[in-house]
């Protein structure tokens, strides 16, 4: 094969680039990455802008653009879904058909778009046909929603069942996808803020949801302590699961309940860094965020939507209320877009320094 684009990624960041170069409709499908001792190449449709690539290469300067020649082997499986299905499905069809979907282990959750509704038990199988590691395929009915944040979602074809096994960052995470909150999109960002860990560093991880972000920086750095904090007790169930599998039970505690009630009970003073990943209402927990740090201050991670049009002035003025309310000082070391939600909301993150006055 002719020498094309690629991103040579080390081993242990693969994961989360594939799943960032992906969300930026970079990775190029139907070519099998390929890989060396300590690298891994992924195959791109085109060089990367300077914003993307400065934005890769913070999680680790190893990672770099280049040419790559990928060896001839068997075609992959997984196609493109609008390819393979474009002798099935009239150009009118083809045309509403959404070929991007979410993988969470064995399972593939698609979105099927009212014009396609009489078609989706073919698009389903379809999707089984040309990825052989999905064993079962459903559909998104609804948004999150709830105070657990679940979306709904109804098989289409496959395995009956909605509980898988996913992988990310040399940790298994076990989970029912139609009872718990979880999104292989931010495993990016979950490895962003472990690099950031500092040794012996106490963490609260408060909404762990199956505890994505509490094991993977468990088991990825010299952390001293994380407590997660969750609501959903199926949720609860499969985190206490997760610390089990992963070997970090030792590290990881895990407190049931509200965060709003949590805090004040087990963990006033004790965290040198919190991480909030409720977009929704993030904003209402903040007072929890800065009394769970440490006396001399440390980092939070906030995370909250925005319209693009104004990305930050909310979420700042939001934080600056509640670190005069606490007599703190703060500081933006980093505020950026981490997921787009729709065509003009996004979800953002800040990352705040807060000390002593
Ligand atoms: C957006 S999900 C994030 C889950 C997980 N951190 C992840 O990234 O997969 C938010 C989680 O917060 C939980 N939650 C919502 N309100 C809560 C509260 N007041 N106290 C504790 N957990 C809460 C929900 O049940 C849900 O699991």
């Amino acid at each position: 094969m002719a020498s094309i684009p690629s991103m040579c990624v080390p081993k242990i960041k693969a994961e989360s680039v594939k799943q960032f170069l992906i969300q930026n409709k970079v990775f190029r499908f139907g070519v099998r990455p390929d890989h060396s001792q300590d690298f891994v190449f992924f195959p791109i449709t085109q060089k990367l802008s300077p914003i993307l690539l400065s934005k890769l290469k913070k999680s680790s300067s190893k990672i770099k653009q280049s040419m790559h020649t990928f060896p001839e082997k068997e075609p992959l499986q997984s196609l493109n879904l609008k390819d393979s299905l474009k002798n099935q499905l009239s150009s009118e069809e083809l045309s509403h058909l959404i070929s991007a979907y979410d993988i969470v282990g064995s399972i593939a959750v698609i979105q099927v778009p009212k014009e396609l509704m009489n078609r989706k038990s073919l698009i389903a199988k379809t999707v089984l046909k040309i990825n052989h590691s999905i064993q079962t395929v459903c559909m998104i009915t609804g948004g999150h929603s709830g105070k657990y944040r679940i979306q709904p979602v109804k098989l289409l074809a496959g395995k009956k069942t909605t509980e898988t096994v996913y992988k990310e960052h040399n940790c298994l995470f076990k989970m029912d996808i139609a009872k718990v909150f979880f999104s292989p999109r931010l495993s990016f960002e979950r490895a962003r803020i472990n690099d950031l860990i500092q040794p012996n560093e106490v963490i609260g991880s408060f909404f762990s949801g199956v505890g994505p972000y509490s094991i993977i920086f468990a088991k990825n750095s010299n952390t001293q302590r994380v407590y997660s904090v969750e609501l959903n007790p199926s949720a609860v169930k499969y985190h206490k699961l997760n610390n089990k599998l992963n070997k970090v039970e030792e590290k990881v505690e895990l407190l049931k309940g509200d965060v709003h009630k949590i805090v004040p009970k087990y963990l006033k003073g004790t965290c040198d860094r919190i991480v909030m990943p409720l977009p929704e209402t993030g904003e209402l927990f903040l007072d929890e965020a800065f009394a769970a740090l440490k006396p001399e201050g440390g980092m939070i991670h906030f995370y909250t939507f925005a319209p693009r049009a104004d990305l930050y002035s909310h979420a700042v003025s939001e934080l600056e209320k509640v670190a005069k309310k606490f007599n703190r000082k703060i500081k933006i070391v980093r505020n950026e877009i981490c997921r787009t939600f729709s065509a003009s909301v996004v979800q953002i993150v800040l990352d705040v320094s807060v000390s002593e006055p």
